[in-house]
């Protein structure tokens, strides 16, 4: 397989993920086979050009499979490609989750790779409206995008997954390459369960703020949204230190507001009980 030249299919191809993988696709000189089981995604898929193929006929010549179907369907998904597929393809998903709870099916000559996008730095030097307007990434902002890849893969084998990845979210500046665990200890725990968590509770704050204290609503979005770029560039980048009686503000913050023991989310069982429930199990597989 050369990594210039892939076939390629995306399973999906009507979801979220998989309308955005698939435009960039198109645009590539790889060719591609797209399948998906809904009537509506179908008909998404076919509203930008792009030709429906079975998903049987779509993996069987693939170099690359794309499963861009939900995570609790991934396991059952794969049953059913995984055995289609030609010896030395690579399975790629965009999530962790499945892989790390044992979910996908194996097959001794089918590599396994993920790779999730780490969507735009808020820090990016945006220069263009097309960057400026691109806040999930693939389309005009660059990004980095953390993958994982089997341990025994073949050097050609992870040139054909870097290769499909720097397609599907470009344009992408690095590829960071991690173990599955790694890959799970950064989403769900350092990304979703702390930031976007926090990114909800600022939103609960803001609301009150404006609906509990009275204040403005343009005052106070004005206020929060420039204190977020501060206090993201201090924490996180040193930009200024912050003053001491906001220091003061902050431990009182910490104290009213965070649990003693929240460095738990750390721990391998609570990775393993916040998976089990994203995916809707009893228990991970490991
Ligand atoms: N949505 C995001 O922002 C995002 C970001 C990064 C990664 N991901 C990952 O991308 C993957 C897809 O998520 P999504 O949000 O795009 O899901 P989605 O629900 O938007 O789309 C899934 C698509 O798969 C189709 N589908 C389901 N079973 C199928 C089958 N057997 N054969 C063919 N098509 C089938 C569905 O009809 C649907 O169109 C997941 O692993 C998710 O974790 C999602």
């Amino acid at each position: 397989m050369s990594a210039e030249q892939l076939t390629v299919a995306v399973v999906g191809a009507g979801g979220k993920m998989g309308m955005r993988v698939s435009r960039n696709l198109q645009k590539s000189s790889h060719t591609v086979f797209y399948s998906e089981n809904s009537p509506a995604g179908q008909d998404r898929v076919r509203a930008e050009g792009r030709e429906i193929t079975a998903t049987d006929e779509a993996v069987k010549g693939a170099d690359v499979v794309i499963l861009a179907v939900p995570d609790t369907v991934l396991g059952v998904v794969s049953e059913g490609v995984v055995p289609q597929m030609k010896s030395g393809a690579i399975l790629l998903t965009l999530d962790p989750a499945a892989a790390y709870a044992g979910l996908l099916a194996q097959r001794e000559d089918v590599v396994q790779a993920v790779a999730h996008p780490c969507h735009p730095s808020v820090f990016l030097e945006r220069t263009t409206k097309e960057e400026w307007a691109d806040t999930f990434g693939g389309e005009g902002a660059p990004q980095n995008v953390v993958a994982a890849i089997d341990e025994d893969a073949t050097e050609a084998a992870k040139a054909a997954a870097e290769a499909t990845i720097r397609v599907i979210y470009a344009p992408v500046i690095d590829v960071h390459w991690v173990t599955v665990k790694q890959l799970a200890i950064l989403e769900p725990t350092l990304v979703e369960t702390v930031a976007c968590m926090i990114g909800t509770l600022l939103n609960e704050a803001l609301h009150e703020t404006v609906h509990t204290a009275g204040v403005p609503e343009e005052a106070a979005k004005a206020m929060l949204f420039g204190h977020v770029q501060i206090a993201l560039t201090n924490a996180l980048r040193g930009s200024n230190p912050f003053s001491e009686a906001c220091e003061i503000a902050i431990q009182y913050g910490k104290d009213t507001i965070i649990k003693d023991d929240w460095k738990k989310i750390f721990d391998d069982s609570e990775l393993d009980s916040v998976i089990a429930k994203m995916l809707k199990l009893d228990a991970v597989k490991r």
